[in-house]
C-alpha cells in the first residue's frame, strides 16, 4: 500500500491561480477537468452560496451553505472572502482490493478563506473539488476561540434542485435503519431520506447526493425543504445537538455525483477519491474471500441462535460447514450464536452478550484449530443488539481472542430500532441514540481501530453507511446498510420485490460494498419452517448477484445440502472471483435491470452478471470488454426458456460457447430472472500470485 501514500499533494498538485487578495472578485468558479461541471461560489449579503451547472445547464441553483453553532455563533453569515486558491491533482492510486485496481483521481480544487469582520469574527474555509464524475465541498474552520469546543445545532447546506427530479430513496430517522424498499417519486414528495439519494434529472443526467469521509461527525440525511429543495439534516444526539467536537472543525465532504446514465453513477470513484489514503502500514493480512456459515438455518427458523435443542452453533454442525468450506474452496465459516447471551429475547438484551465465552456445546478452540487444519478460518460474530457499552467494555478482549484463534474477519451487528441504541451519559444514565448519529460514527471508528490492531477484517450489519473509509481503513470490508437476503426468508410482508437488486447498484451501492449474502438455491425455501415464502428471483439470478452486488467478502448463504443438489450451478459460485482488476456497469435502468462485467484480479477471467425485475427481458451484451484477439470460452448460467421467478424459479441451463471481443451475446432473462457468465480465455496465462506468502 505504500504506493498509495499522498505524495501527490507535494508532487502533482500545482497552483493554477495565485492566492488572491482580500475581497476577491465574485463569483468564483471551479470546473471539472473536462469542463462540463462548473461549481460557482459567491457571497450573498455575506452568506456563502454555491451553484452547479452541467454543460452550461443549471443543475443546482444558488444554495446556502454553512453551520449554526450553539450560543448564537454562526458559520453561515456575515462573511467576506479573504483569499482563494485553485489547484489541480492528477494521480492514479492503487487499491489493495476493490472493484478496480487502479483509481484515477483527477480534479480541480478551489479553496476559499472566509472571515467575519471584527476582532470576534470567525474564520471558515470551504474547499470545493470538481471531478469529471461530480463535485464535492467540505467545511474547515481553523482553531479559534469560538470553536475551541463547538456544538453544531444546524447545518445550513441546501440543494436547490433545478427541477422536480425523479428520486430513488429510503426514509431516514425511522425505526428500521436503512432497511426499506426503495421508493421512486418526484423529489417534492419525499420527506427525510438517507443518502446516497439518486435522482434522474432528465434522460441524460443522473445526479446522486451523498457524503465522503464521515469521521467524528453526524451523518447527513436530506430533508425536503419545500418544492424540490433539499436541505442537509444532521442526525441528532439524544439531547438534540447535531455534532459536538473540539476545534479545528472539519466536516465530511458533501458530494454531488453527476453522470449521463445510471451506469455512469455506479462506476464513479468520487467517494473513494475524497477519502484519505491508507492509514495502515501493513495490509498483507487483508484478503477478499468467500464464506459459508451457520446462518441461513436461523433465518429459515430451523435452528436458533440461542441454546437448546435447535441450537445452530454446535460443534458438530460447525464441523460440517468447515468440511464443506474446505472441500469447495471457501475461505471462511461464519458461526452466529456461538457466544453466550442469545437466550430469551436477544434483541432486547444487548447488555447480556459475552464476546469471549462460547456456549458449552460449541468447542471454540477445537473448531478454530480444526478449521485451520482444513485450510479455512472461522468468521467471527459480534451481535450487540445496540448494547454499545457492553460491547465496548469487551472490545479489546473480544478482538484479542479472535486474533489468537486465527479468526481473520468478524461480522458485527447492531439489531436495534429507531433511536434506541444504548449510550451511558456522564452520570451513568441510559440515553437512546440513532444508528446514524455521531455517537455511532465514533463507535464504528473505535471498532475499526481495535480490529486493525488485531488484524481482523470487519463486515458490519445494521452499520453506519459507507462513505469510502475503506480507502483509509482497508480492513473495513463490507457492510449491510440496505435490505439484504435475510428479508426474503422472513415473510411475504418483508420479502424484497424482484426489482430490489436492480435498484441497489444505482443507490445503496454508490456508497460501497454490500454484504447482501446471495446464493440461495432452494428458492422456494422448502428446507425451512417459513412455509409459503420464497426468494424473489430465479436461481440463475442468485448467481448473477455475485457479480452485480459487489462485496470483497461474499457469502454463499444456502445450506450445504442445497448446493449438493445443484453441483453444476454451484460451480459458478466456486469459481467466481471476489477481487477485481476492472469493473464496468454495462447497462442499467434503475428498478428495471442491470448488467455488470468485472475482470478478476490476478488472472485473465471475466465475469458478467445480469438481473431483471418482474419483467422478462432480452438484452444485447457486447463483449468488447474482453481482450482483443483472444478467444474465450463462455460458461453461461441462464434461466431456462420456461423459467419464471414465481412458478419455475430453479429452471436453469448451463451451456458453453466460444466468444471473443467482437461477439454480442443475447441475454434472455426470465421474469424475475438473471444470468451469470464466466469467460475463461482459451489460451490461459499463468496466474499472478497475489500474495507470495500464501
Ligand atoms: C441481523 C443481521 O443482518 C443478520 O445477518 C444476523 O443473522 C442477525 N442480525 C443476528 O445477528
Ligand atoms: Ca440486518
Amino acid at each position: 500500500m505504500s504506493n498509495t501514500r499522498p505524495r501527490h499533494w507535494l508532487l502533482l498538485a500545482w497552483l493554477l491561480a495565485t492566492t488572491a487578495p482580500l475581497l476577491a472578485a465574485q463569483p468564483l468558479v471551479v470546473s471539472s477537468p473536462n469542463g462540463a461541471l462548473r461549481a460557482t461560489f459567491e457571497l450573498r449579503d455575506g452568506a456563502p452560496h454555491y451553484s452547479l451547472t452541467n454543460n452550461g445547464r443549471e443543475l443546482i441553483h444558488a444554495s446556502p451553505m454553512g453551520f449554526e453553532l450553539a450560543d448564537g455563533v454562526s458559520l453561515a453569515r456575515g462573511f467576506e472572502i479573504v483569499d482563494h486558491a485553485t489547484s489541480e491533482a492528477n494521480e492514479t492510486w492503487t487499491q489493495p482490493w476493490g472493484q478496480r485496481r487502479e483509481v484515477r483521481d483527477h480534479h480541480h480544487e478551489l479553496r476559499l478563506r472566509l472571515k467575519q469582520p471584527g476582532p470576534e469574527g470567525l474564520s471558515l474555509s470551504i474547499v470545493f473539488r470538481a471531478f469529471d464524475d461530480g463535485v464535492a465541498f467540505r467545511y474547515e474552520a481553523p482553531l479559534q476561540p469560538a470553536i475551541d469546543e463547538f456544538v453544531i445545532t444546524e447545518e445550513k447546506t441546501r440543494f436547490e434542485l433545478a427541477g422536480d427530479w425523479s428520486a430513488w430513496w429510503v426514509p431516514a430517522l425511522e425505526d428500521n435503519r436503512y432497511e426499506y424498499v426503495y421508493e421512486n417519486t418526484p423529489v417534492s414528495e419525499l420527506e427525510t431520506v438517507h443518502t446516497p439519494l439518486t435522482c434522474k434529472a432528465d434522460d441524460n443526467t443522473y445526479v446522486a447526493f451523498h457524503e465522503a469521509a464521515l469521521v467524528d461527525f453526524s451523518s447527513m440525511t436530506l430533508q425536503n425543504d419545500g418544492g424540490h429543495t433539499l436541505r442537509a439534516k444532521l442526525v441528532p444526539w439524544s439531547d438534540g445537538v447535531k455534532v459536538r467536537g473540539k476545534g479545528p472543525l472539519r466536516s465530511p465532504w458533501r458530494t454531488i455525483q453527476v453522470a449521463s446514465s445510471p451506469a455512469g453513477l455506479a462506476d464513479s470513484n468520487l467517494i473513494l477519491n475524497l477519502n484519505e489514503p491508507c492509514a495502515l502500514d501493513d495490509t498483507s493480512w487483508i484478503r477478499p474471500g468467500k464464506y459459508v456459515g451457520v446462518w441461513w438455518e436461523m433465518h429459515l427458523d430451523t435452528a436458533t441462535w440461542g441454546s437448546g435443542e435447535r441450537h445452530g452453533a454446535t460443534t458438530e454442525n460447525t464441523r460440517r460447514y468447515i468440511d464443506f468450506a474446505a472441500e469447495n474452496g471457501f475461505d471462511g465459516v461464519l458461526v452466529e450464536g456461538w457466544n453466550k447471551g442469545w437466550d430469551d429475547n436477544w434483541m432486547e438484551n444487548g447488555d447480556r452478550f459475552s464476546f469471549t465465552e462460547p456456549y458449552p456445546d460449541f468447542d471454540l478452540e477445537g473448531l478454530a484449530r480444526y478449521a485451520r487444519e482444513r485450510g479455512v478460518t472461522l468468521v467471527g460474530h459480534h451481535e450487540t443488539a445496540g448494547g454499545i457499552p457492553n460491547y465496548e467494555r469487551q472490545l479489546e478482549d473480544a478482538f484479542a481472542l479472535y486474533e489468537r484463534l486465527g479468526v481473520k474477519a468478524v461480522k458485527t451487528g447492531y439489531v436495534d430500532f429507531g433511536s434506541n441504541v444504548e449510550r451511558r451519559d456522564e452520570s451513568g444514565a441510559e440515553q437512546g441514540e440513532w444508528h446514524h448519529g455521531q455517537y455511532m460514527v465514533r463507535h464504528h471508528q473505535r471498532v475499526a481501530e481495535v480490529a486493525a490492531k488485531h488484524h481482523v477484517m470487519v463486515v458490519a450489519h445494521e452499520p453506519i453507511k459507507d462513505t469510502g473509509l475503506r480507502r483509509t481503513w482497508p480492513h473495513l470490508m463490507s457492510r449491510e446498510g440496505a435490505r439484504g437476503q435475510e428479508y426474503n426468508a422472513w415473510s411475504g410482508e418483508y420479502r424484497n420485490p424482484p426489482s430490489h437488486v436492480t435498484v441497489l447498484p444505482f443507490t445503496r451501492m454508490l456508497s460501497g460494498p454490500m454484504d447482501y449474502t446471495p446464493g440461495v438455491f432452494d428458492i422456494k425455501l422448502t428446507s425451512g419452517n417459513r412455509t409459503g415464502e420464497q426468494i424473489p428471483g430465479t436461481l440463475a439470478k442468485e448467481l448473477a448477484l455475485y457479480v452485480v452486488i459487489y462485496s470483497p467478502l461474499q457469502m454463499a448463504c444456502d445450506l450445504p445440502e442445497n448446493y449438493a443438489s445443484h453441483p453444476d450451478a454451484f460451480r459458478f459460485i466456486r469459481e467466481v472471483a471476489v477481487d477485481w482488476e476492472q469493473s464496468h456497469t454495462l447497462q442499467g435502468v434503475i428498478g428495471d435491470y442491470a448488467v455488470v462485467a468485472r475482470k478478476e484480479r490476478g488472472g485473465d477471467e471475466w465475469f458478467l452478471g445480469a438481473v431483471t425485475d418482474e419483467q422478462a427481458r432480452e438484452l444485447q451484451a457486447e463483449l468488447s470488454f474482453l481482450e482483443a484477439d483472444r478467444a474465450y470460452e463462455a460458461h453461461i448460467y441462464r434461466d431456462a426458456d420456461d423459467a419464471d421467478w414465481r412458478d419455475n424459479p430453479t429452471a436453469y441451463t448451463v451451456e458453453r460457447r466460444r466468444v471473443d471481443a467482437g461477439t454480442t451475446l443475447t441475454l434472455r432473462l426470465a421474469p424475475g430472472g438473471g444470468q451469470a457468465i464466466r469467460f475463461a480465455p482459451l489460451d490461459p496465462q499463468p496466474r499472478t500470485v497475489l500474495n507470495p506468502a500464501d
